[in-house]
């Protein structure tokens, strides 16, 4: 459809063929985006965002989201290769080394948990920032962080990452408000359903949480080509008008308070 012809994307977080951000930037591509592509060093050396690279003809410019002077680089680079601001970019970020080591909500290691909220949370405001710093983003300009409904609702083995979705979030309104009052830049998190990634499927008895959302939504889970059209969607300039949402994109689970199929499955008599 051509929905992205002539806009200048930055895609964090494709690590392999399963990840979102893999689908969006090939949707973005697709769609007429021209698109650099970023992701940790460590995920650059065992990932195959090489062969997306390839694909979408795109450089690869390596940055750990924690690291500040990493993101300096990788916002300075990213103009280079397009000629000055960009059109917006993609938080497709998550790791939590609490769930790494099977610590649950109440027995956190406090330095794995900060690495959490760094690593999952503020580094969209590092990436903000940065560019906040270096006018790196063009008018009318969309930046995308990817959540998780545990930011509004307690979903046991989510862990600490439930606090760095609330936080995630938090960043998206904030950052949405400065951004969106000096350069009409856009900033929204999109809620999305259980979907089968390497990060996803860390989350203990991801199984449970997949089948779950699938029987509660009346629509069914989104996956991740479903997640990366609409991404297109508010990368594109027919959502202009939206900021600093959270918009679900979970096929109603977040409204819906039971299904039928959940109830039938509790149908046994009490007396
Ligand atoms: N999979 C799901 O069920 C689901 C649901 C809702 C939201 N999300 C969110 O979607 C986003 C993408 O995850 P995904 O499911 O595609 O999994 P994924 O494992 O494919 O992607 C996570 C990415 O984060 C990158 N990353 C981790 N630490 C980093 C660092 N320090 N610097 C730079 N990059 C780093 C990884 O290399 C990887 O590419 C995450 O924010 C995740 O929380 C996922």
């Amino acid at each position: 459809m051509g929905l992205l012809e002539g806009k200048k994307l930055l895609i964090t977080g494709a690590l392999d063929e399963k990840s979102i951000a893999w689908k969006v930037a090939e949707r973005s591509f697709e769609e007429g985006a021209q698109i650099v592509l970023t992701n940790a060093p460590a995920a650059l050396r065992f990932g195959k965002v090489k062969e997306l690279a390839e694909k979408i003809t795109a450089p690869i410019i390596p940055a750990d989201a924690t690291n500040l002077d990493d993101i300096h680089n990788l916002i300075e680079k990213t103009m280079e290769h397009f000629g000055g601001p960009f059109d917006g970019f993609l938080h497709s970020i998550g790791m939590s080394p609490n769930i790494r080591k099977k610590r649950e909500y109440t027995n956190l290691n406090y330095d794995f948990y900060i690495k959490t909220l760094d690593i999952s949370a503020i580094s969209l405001h590092k990436m903000l920032q940065v560019c906040w710093e270096k006018d790196a983003l063009a008018e009318w300009a969309s930046v995308i962080a990817l959540s998780y409904i545990a930011a509004q609702r307690v979903f046991p083995k989510y862990g600490d990452m439930a606090d760095a979705k609330a936080l995630l979030e938090s960043i998206v309104r904030n950052f949405g408000y400065w951004y969106g009052k000096r350069k009409k830049v856009r900033i929204n998190a999109v809620s999305q359903s259980p979907t089968y990634t390497t990060a996803g499927s860390s989350v203990p008895g991801f199984d449970a949480f997949f089948n779950y959302a699938d029987k509660m939504s009346p629509l069914g889970n989104a996956d991740a080509d479903e997640c990366a059209n609409f991404c297109v969607a508010l990368f594109s300039d027919l959502t202009k008008k939206i900021t600093m949402h959270t918009i679900y994109h979970d096929g109603g689970f977040h409204a819906t308070g039971v299904s039928v199929e959940i109830m039938t499955e509790f149908e046994t008599k009490n007396e």
